[in-house]
Parts: structure tokens; sequence; C-alpha cells
């Protein structure tokens, strides 16, 4: 049995992925605003690889079944009216719609992984069951692989830290597991940290987050096991 972890979707080659079940990350913030979107009864996500691909798809399209949403530079982006903000998916805005989602380094890293199956999408607010799945699939395929987001074309270490408890979680109980190089860090990273506040307090992201005064988005996202679900991302939706 294995697991592979990749910091980013950068070094991913085309077919690496076919066939394989595999379980996307960002957890600052664009997972966990997946994962809450769902939980606030959104009909469905479609991530996108850039704010004007949501443009294009959603032109024609009757806007009152639909929700733009995404940051640029962790901010809104002009014109749409959601940001990524876990927070800001109630639902008010979101129940019934379908949110077309476009982030920095979340929404191209699933989109990277189309191809995967299943391609499920993990953070810490659904760390319980994303966890139980990731376990289930390594048990039953031999194998599994998990997706950072990273930032900067770089390691994120929010992403880092859960893809580590994810690790400790799908490995439990097994005698071999071999692990990539990037997996054996990641579970090193889950046990320097006491807490999910305390790793993602501590990465740039989150420290970037609370300099833009967005301190209650870290704590929201750090929220460990707030939903019992995993979404799944098939034919570009993700339910
Ligand atoms: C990203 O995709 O880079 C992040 O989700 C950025 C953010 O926190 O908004």
């Amino acid at each position: 049995m294995k697991i592979d972890v990749y910091y980013t979707p950068l070094g991913l080659n085309a077919g690496d992925l076919t066939g394989r079940a595999v379980v996307v990350i960002d957890v600052l913030r664009a997972t966990s605003t997946i994962v809450s979107a769902l939980a606030a009864g959104a009909k469905a996500i479609v991530p996108a690889a850039s704010s004007d691909e949501v443009v294009r798809l959603t032109a024609n399209l009757e806007k009152n079944g639909i929700v733009l949403a995404g940051e640029r530079r962790l901010q809104k982006i002009e014109g749409f009216s959601l940001g990524n903000s876990p927070r800001e998916m109630t639902p008010d805005q979101v129940s019934g719609k379908t949110v077309y989602l476009s982030t920095t380094n979340g929404t191209p890293a699933l989109v990277a992984a189309q191809g995967a199956d299943p391609v499920l999408v993990g953070a810490a607010v659904n760390f319980g069951a994303v966890g139980e799945r990731a376990a289930a699939l390594l048990r039953e395929r031999g194998d599994l692989v998990i997706i950072c987001a990273g930032r900067e074309k770089q390691i994120a270490l929010e992403d880092a830290y859960t893809a580590g408890r994810i690790v400790r979680t799908a490995r439990k109980g097994l005698r071999k597991v071999v692990l990539n190089d990037s997996a054996d860090v990641a579970l090193g990273l889950a046990q320097r940290y006491s807490s999910w506040v305390d790793a993602f307090t501590a990465s740039d992201a989150g420290r970037a987050l609370q300099a833009l005064g967005m301190e209650q988005d870290v704590q929201f996202c750090a929220g460990v096991d707030k939903y019992d679900l995993v979404p799944t991302y098939s034919d570009r939706l993700i339910t």
C-alpha cells in the first residue's frame, strides 16, 4: 500500500492520477469554503481555473440559479457576489444554487486533479469524514494520493499539516504503508503542532489573512469536524 502527497499540483504529469483516489486540500480557504457551501445547501460548486473562466462559463446562464464567488489576492473579485470566505457561504446566499468559484491556488488544484477517481475535497472542517473515506480507499485500492494546493508554487504549511493528519488517519492500524518523501515529512508536521489552529496561524497564508483582518476565517477553517460531508468532484461539478 502506498500514499503519495504532492505539496503543489505543479509536479503532476499527465496520467499521474488516472484511476487513482485523490484528496485535494486548500484549507485556507478554498476547500473549507466548498465544504461550507455544500453544508449550507448549495446545489453544486463549479471550480474554475480563473475568474475569466467563471465569467465565460456563466455568460449565458440564468442568473437566479447561480452565484459567482472567489478571490484574487485574498479579496473578493470585482463583480462577483461572494469572496472565498467559508463564513459567507450561508443558506441565504447559496441554498439551492450552483456556486462558480475561482481562487488563486485551490480551484486550479481541483481542476488539475480531474482524471482521478474519486476526487474528494478535504479540509479541517470535514476532517473526520474525509479521514474515514481516505482510510477506506487506501484499504480498497492499496493507493491514495493527497494533493495540496500550496501557495506561490511552494509548500503551504496548513495544507501540509492537514495532509499529514490524513496520512496518519489513513494508515492507522496498517502494517506497511509506503510513503513518498512529502507524505513522510507531512506526517512529521502533523506531530509538530498541538492543534489545528496553531498550525494554521503559524502559516504564511494564516498570517496574510490575519494581516487583512480575516482572523475569523482562519479560526473558522481550523474548526475541525464542523461538517460530516465529503464533497466529490466529478464531471466538472463538486457535489
Ligand atoms: C487560494 O486558492 O489560494 C486560497 O484559497 C486563497 C484564499 O484564502 O482566499
